[in-house]
Formats: C-alpha cells, structure tokens, sequence
C-alpha cells in the first residue's frame, strides 16, 4: 500500500488532482479498472506519459495522443505491462531503451505514427513481446539489430510505410517470427540475405511494393515459409527456377503485370498448392513443372486465348485434378467460357487457310462484334497511338514491333509501362516522351538507337527502369539521361559503347544496376571512375567487352555488391581497381586469360567477398596461399576449366557451399589425400577429375580408389602441404557443379534446394575407407 501510495502523494502535491482511493491511483484524464487492471487515457493530447500511473496496470491505451517522443526509460514506472496501445500518438522518434522494464509485454501497438528510423536499440526490453504493429508510419530504414531483443516476437506488421529496400539480416534476432507483413511498401529491392535467420517463419507478406523481378535468393532463405504474398508488384515475367521455396504451400501473384512464365518458373517448389496468377496479363500458359500436388491455379482476368497452345494446360489441369479457374478472352466463339468448361481438342489452331478468312471475317465485323461483346474493352474512350495497345486497368502501354519510325506520343497519362521495344527509331531527339511523367519502366530494346539526343528523356520524373539494351549506341550524350533523376536500372548492354559512358551517369544519382554487356569497352580509367559518377551503384555488369586496363580505384565504391567483368581481356586479378570497395560479395573474373594468381590475391575484398568466379582462363598457377585471407565468409568457389595440376590451400574455406575444379588436369596421388577427405566430409559435390597420371586421366576425384594406399602420412609428409583438408567445415548440404547466376536464378547457398538435374547425383557422406569398395588394380604413386 504504502510503495503505490507514495507517488501518488507526490503526484497530487504537484499537479493538485483527484483520485479515487479505492480505484487506486488514476491520473485525471485517464479511467482506470482495478479489477482488470487497465488504464485508458484515450485521445486527451497528452505530450508524456502520466507519471502517476498505479504500478500494478497490464493494459495501458494511450491511444489519441500527442506524444512525439518516447524517451528512454519511458514505461520504467509500469513494469508489469502486458498490453501497450501508442496508437496515433504523433510519435516521431523511439529513443533506444524506450520500452526497457516492458519485459512482460506480449503487444506492442505503434500504428499510425511518424516514426521514420526504427534505430538499433529501439524495441531493448521487449523480451516477451509476441506482436508489434508498426503499420502506417514513415519507416524507411531499419538499422542493423533493431529487431535483435524480439526473440519472442511472432508477428511483425511493418504494412503501409515507405520502405525502398530492405538490408541484410535486417530482421536479425526474430528467433519465433510467423508473420511478416511488408506489405504497402516501395520496397524495390531485397538484398540477398535480406530475410536470413528467419528460420520460424511460414508467412511473408510483400503485396503492394514496387519489386519488377522474382527476388529468387531472398527468398530461398526463409525456408519453412508456407505462404508468399507478392501480390501488387510490377513483376512481367518470370524466369526458370524463379522460385525456389521447398515449402511453399500459397503463392498469390495476382495483380501484377505478368506476361510470360517460364514453364520451369516454379520447378523448386514441389509443395505448392495454391497458385493465384489472376489479374495478369498472361495469354497462354504451359503446364508447370515442380508442384505435383497443386490444387488451384487461378488465372481469372488474364486475356488467356484458348488455342491449341493452351491444350497441354487443359490436359495436364485435367490430369493432375488442378482446378483451373478464369475464362477464356478468345477466340471469339469461346470468349467468357470458363477455362474449365472447354474441353481441350476445342482449343484449335486452324489451318493457315481458315486462319486468313477467318481473320478477314473478323475484320469484316470488327465494330459489330466489339460492341456486342461485354468484354470487349470500350477502346473508342480511351486515349491511345495508332499502332499501339493501351490498357487502363493494368497502366500498360505496347507499341512492341508496331513498324514505328519516331516514339508515338499521347498514351494515357497514368501509363506506368510503355513498351516501344522493336521498332526502327534510329535517334531519340530531346523530349521525346511528353506527358509520360508516370511511367516507372521504358522497353526500348532492338530500336536500332544510335543516338540519344540531350533531354530525351526529359519529364519522365518516375522512370525507374530504362531499357536500352541491343541498339546500335557508340556513345551518350552527357546529357542524355537529364530530367529523369529516379532511374535506378539501366540497361545498355549489347550496344557499340567504346567507354564507360562516365559523364552521363552523373545525372543518374539513385542508378543501382547497370549493365554494360557486350559493348567494345577497353578500359576502364581514370582512378575514381565510378565512385565520382554513380556512388550508390551496386551492381555493375561489363561482362563480354574487351577490357585490358583498369586503372587503380577505378571501380572503388562504397556499395559495389556485384562486379563482373567476366569475358574481357584481363592479364591479371584486377586487384587494384577494387582496392576500396567494402562491400563486393560477387566477383566474376572467368573467361579473361589470367594464367596465374598470386599469393593473397583478394586481400583488399577478403571480409566482404562470398562469390568468386574464374572458370575457363587458362590458369596454369594458382600460389598455394593465394586464396589466404578469404575465410568462412566464401560460399562459392568455381575454378572450372583451367590448366592446373594443383590447387591453392582451401582449407580456410570453412564456408564453401559451392566449389567447381572441374576440367583441370589436376595431378592425381597421394597429396590429393586431403582434398579427397575433405569432400567425403563436407559431402559438397566438388566436380575434379584427374589429368595426370595418364593411367587416371578422366577419373573422378571422387570414385578413386588410389587413395587406399595412401596413409594419412604421405600426405602431411608432403612438401605440398597446401592440400591440408579444412578442420572442421560446416557445410549443410551437397551443392552444384555449375553454378547460376545469383539473383537471377535459383542461388547456391545455405538452404538451396538440388535441382533436379543434379538430384541424380546424390552426395556421397561415406568416410574414404567405405568409399573404396570396387576392385582396381592398386596404383603405384609416383610422387612429385
Ligand atoms: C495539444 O497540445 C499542443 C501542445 O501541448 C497544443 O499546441 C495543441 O493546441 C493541443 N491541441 C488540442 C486539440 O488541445
Ligand atoms: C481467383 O481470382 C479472383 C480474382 O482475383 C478472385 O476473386 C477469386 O477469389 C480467386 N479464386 C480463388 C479460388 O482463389
Ligand atoms: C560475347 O558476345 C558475343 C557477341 O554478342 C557472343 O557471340 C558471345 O557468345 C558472348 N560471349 C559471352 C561469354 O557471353
Ligand atoms: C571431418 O569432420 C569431422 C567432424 O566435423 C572433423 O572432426 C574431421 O577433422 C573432419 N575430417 C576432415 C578430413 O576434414
Ligand atoms: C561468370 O562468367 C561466366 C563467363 O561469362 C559465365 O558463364 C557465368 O555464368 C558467370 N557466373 C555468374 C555466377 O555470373
């Protein structure tokens, strides 16, 4: 008694207020519930949390109010809280340590706030706290460990704020997650490993962001993840193995802008039940191989035409008992009918003959049947060029291949993506794109563009993506890009460019992905090139030009996460230009003819580095440390086609998940010793055959039996000691020879699943004597 009596004392001597005694101690604006042990201080413009509130409270609402600031130590009087409402508070700013005491509360309500920075130690003390609302504020960045003392958190509601891109380990420490909700968001890019350690998590919403491609690695490392909604996002096509979630039950991909799926798009999710693609702008689709036990394919308000190309969908639907929802959009005489109710041999492709009249026919009575049609779209209203297709709905604008000679102007203003790729424009004169300040992607792939003119893109203030890929570009106009301050991805692969087209990208300050390819690139210089034009660059492609020379920092950058420069012309690891770059995890070098690597040869990337690519570069000398200062952090390794006869000191690589030595001539005796236990023990699918000694040529590392005779001995005797197998590695599963593009394709790592390719070849985990069962001739070993 005395312990709640005594701030209350204090409390009426300075703001002289009533209370009720028997009620315990009641701030006046508040009501209070001593039996449930509540207090409500609802909407009363209270700038700071009442002092007096009793002590023993589990329920406070303090919604309505007008706090601004959360100080630290702000709930310290309430300790027992279990429930905690600071919904429209007008709160700014959560100072780290805010909720420290609150280590009862299992729900946190921060909904319709202001708070822009969730800051490393903004949620500390909160360890039982199961959900957190955070939904409609202004949050866009999360600071590494901000989530780190949830352990207990099991939904997360992050919906409705203005998140662009999500980081790393972002969501690090939220050991019991369900349910993430990232819903209503900008997000447009997820970092790689944006969702690892989420290993409880089945449910990720992501609906209504603004993410064009599949974001393939992301989402492999969730992996008990049942339900994925990305709903709402500019996506147009998916790839092969897009989707590589071994779990996944419920994908929702509807309302997006999809216009092709690869059959193969959904081959690495083999549970998937549900699949819902409506909204789209699919016109036919092959049967998908990968889900064998799907239930429900949704494909309503696609303009699915029911030809003969969607038979072997029918047939399969029908096979495999998938109920296929939507209708058909055409041909005319089967326009509306559930996609269900059309058996597959009146899905017909006719003869060319019968095509011809019955396209003549259907010119003929074009105006009648449009008008007679309910589906058909009341094209008089809207705006649209000659040539083109425009929908309203969708925010879509196609001139694709429609013979045009200059860019077709008037299209809706809401168009978000107008596509203008295969036509004959030659040059871009300044301004061509009037009244197009919505649109966020432009296709002007295969236009035969050779020049740019200064402004040409002027007023498109939301282009974000800009397609400029297989046109006939030498050079750009420094001015070439001005007025168009958001675009992010530039595509200028396949173009005549002769230079890093440097003073052009200064315009460009958000530029994030650009891709150089196959372009007659020679060097790269001066020192500086790239951090003084593009700063925020992450990912920078020059894959199949003729580089030589790159001058030293010329690719130095702050964010540099991807940098291949494979297929050019390179002498040497190109270790000087990236002498500064902290965060380059991707490195390709394969295809240069660097014939030999010196000792610690990556140093300068070693704590940032995660993939490493030289495959097929002539590499006849690897120095035995010259991979020494990577460590665990390397996940890939590939050294696929070269010429050497022994490999570099790999036992650092504690990481490895990915190591290709295929087709090297590597010398087969007793040194190979430890490389052999190595790979039983790590179970890693590591493709090395022998090149010498002759009698071994072509024999899988692997399936040899010469190590028999070997003792461990003759192997740490040895003066090539540089095959010492790693101590302890951890590696989860067995990975794959060939490696795939990261990002774009199903990625390497932790938790990817086989492909079915490679399910064949099942990992061998057998200790070597187990190994050596067949019997061979036994192998006298020349030593070296
Ligand atoms: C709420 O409080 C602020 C500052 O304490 C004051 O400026 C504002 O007028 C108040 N609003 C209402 C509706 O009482
Ligand atoms: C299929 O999609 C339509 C349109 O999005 C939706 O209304 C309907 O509920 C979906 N049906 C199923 C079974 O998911
Ligand atoms: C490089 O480009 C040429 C011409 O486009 C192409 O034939 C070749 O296959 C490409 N090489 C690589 C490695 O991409
Ligand atoms: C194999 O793994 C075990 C346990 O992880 C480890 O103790 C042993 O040293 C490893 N052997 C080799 C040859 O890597
Ligand atoms: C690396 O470059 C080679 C040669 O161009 C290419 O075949 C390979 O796919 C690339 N690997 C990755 C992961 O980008």
């Amino acid at each position: 008694m005395t312990m709640r009596f005594l701030p209350a004392v204090i409390f009426l001597g300075t703001f002289a207020l009533r209370w009720s005694v028997e009620a315990g101690k009641c701030p006046r604006v508040c009501s209070c519930d001593s039996t449930k042990l509540t207090v409500a201080c609802v909407d009363k413009n209270l700038t700071e949390v009442p002092s007096t509130i009793d002590e023993i409270t589990v329920k406070l609402d303090l919604k309505h109010n007008n706090l601004q600031v959360l100080p630290r130590g702000a709930f310290m009087r309430t300790p027992y809280l279990t429930h905690l409402n600071l919904q429209r508070c007008n709160i700014v700013k959560v100072k780290e340590g805010a909720f420290r005491m609150l280590g009862r509360v299992v729900s946190l309500n921060l909904a319709h706030n202001k708070i822009d920075i969730l800051y490393q130690e903004s949620f500390d003390g909160l360890s039982s706290l199961k959900e957190l609302q955070l939904d409609h504020n202004r949050v866009e960045e999360i600071q590494p460990g901000a989530f780190m003392q949830l352990g207990s958190l099991n939904m997360l509601a992050l919906t409705h704020n203005q998140l662009v891109y999500i980081p790393n380990m972002a969501f690090q420490g939220l050991q019991n997650i369900k349910w993430l909700r990232l819903s209503h968001n900008s997000i447009n890019n997820l970092a790689p490993e944006a969702f690892a350690s989420l290993f409880t998590l089945t449910r990720l919403s992501l609906d209504h962001n603004e993410l064009q491609f599949f974001p393939t690695q992301a989402m492999t490392r969730p992996r008990e993840v049942t339900r994925l909604d990305l709903s709402h996002n500019p996506m147009i096509y998916l790839g092969e193995e897009s989707i590589s979630m071994a779990k996944l039950t419920h994908l929702y991909l509807d309302h997006m802008s999809l216009q092709d799926l690869s059959e193969q798009a959904l081959s690495q999710a083999p549970m998937l039940s549900h699949l819902d693609l409506s909204h789209n702008q699919l016109h036919y689709l092959d049967p998908l191989s990968g889900p064998k036990k799907l239930v429900s394919l949704n494909l309503t308000a696609n303009p699915i035409y029911c030809s003969c190309y969607m038979r072997p969908l029918r047939n399969w639907a029908s096979r495999g008992g998938v109920k296929l929802l939507g209708a058909c959009a055409g041909p005319p005489h089967l326009s509306e009918e559930p996609l269900r109710a059309v058996a597959a041999v009146d899905m017909r492709c006719r003869s060319k003959g019968d095509q011809l009249k019955d396209e003549f026919e259907e010119e003929e009575e074009k105006m009648p049947a449009v008008s007679s049609t309910p589906t058909a779209k009341p094209k008089g209203n809207v705006k649209c060029p000659v040539n083109c297709d425009c929908d309203i709905e969708a925010q879509h604008a196609t001139c694709e291949n429609g013979g045009h000679t200059k860019v077709p102007r008037g299209f809706p203003a809401k168009t978000q993506l107008l596509d203008l790729r295969s036509n004959r424009f030659h040059d871009i004169p300044a301004n061509s794109f009037p009244g197009t300040s919505q649109v966020i992607s432009l296709h002007l792939e295969f236009c035969k563009i050779h020049q740019l003119a200064g402004g040409a893109f002027r007023g498109m203030k939301s282009l974000f993506y800009l397609y400029l890929s297989d046109n006939d570009l030498t050079s750009l106009d420094p001015e070439a890009f001005s007025g168009a301050p958001e675009l992010s991805y530039l595509h200028l692969e396949g173009n005549r460019l002769a230079q890093f087209p440097g003073s052009a990208l200064r315009l460009l300050p958000s530029l994030f992905v650009l891709h150089l390819e196959r372009n007659a690139i020679s060097k790269l210089e001066p020192a500086g090139l790239l951090s003084s034009v593009t700063p925020k660059l992450r990912e920078l492609y020059l894959t199949n030009n003729t580089i030589r020379t790159i001058a030293r920092g010329a690719l130095d950058s702050a964010l540099l996460g991807k940098l291949h420069l494979d297929a050019n012309q390179l002498t040497d690891v190109p270790i000087d230009a990236i002498s500064n770059a902290p965060n380059l995890e991707e490195l390709n070098l394969s295809q240069n003819r660097i014939l030999s690597v010196g000792p610690d040869a990556f140093k300068p990337v070693s704590q940032s580095l995660k993939w490493l690519y030289m495959d097929q570069m002539n590499m006849e000398k690897m120095s035995q440390d010259s991979l020494a200062s990577l460590g665990p952090g390397l996940k890939a390794l590939t050294l696929k086609g070269n010429q050497l006869k022994e490999l570099p000191d790999l036992s650092f690589l504690t990481g490895l998940e990915v190591v290709d030595l295929q087709d090297n001539p590597l010398l087969c005796d007793c040194t190979l010793l430890p490389l052999r236990r190595w790979m039983d023990n790590v179970s890693l699918e590591v493709g090395a055959t022998c090149g010498h000694p002759p009698v071994l040529k072509g024999q899988k590392i692997r399936n040899l039996d010469l190590f028999k005779s070997c003792t461990s001995d003759s192997s740490s005797t040895s003066d090539r000691k540089g095959l010492v197998a790693p101590a302890q590695v951890k590696v989860k599963k067995a990975k794959l020879n060939s490696v795939k593009a990261p990002g774009v394709k199903a990625k390497p790592g932790k938790n990817n699943v086989k492909q079915p390719k490679q399910t064949k070849k099942k990992p061998q985990r057998k200790p070597v004597a187990a190994t050596v069962t067949k019997k061979k001739k036994v192998i006298t070993v020349k030593t070296v």
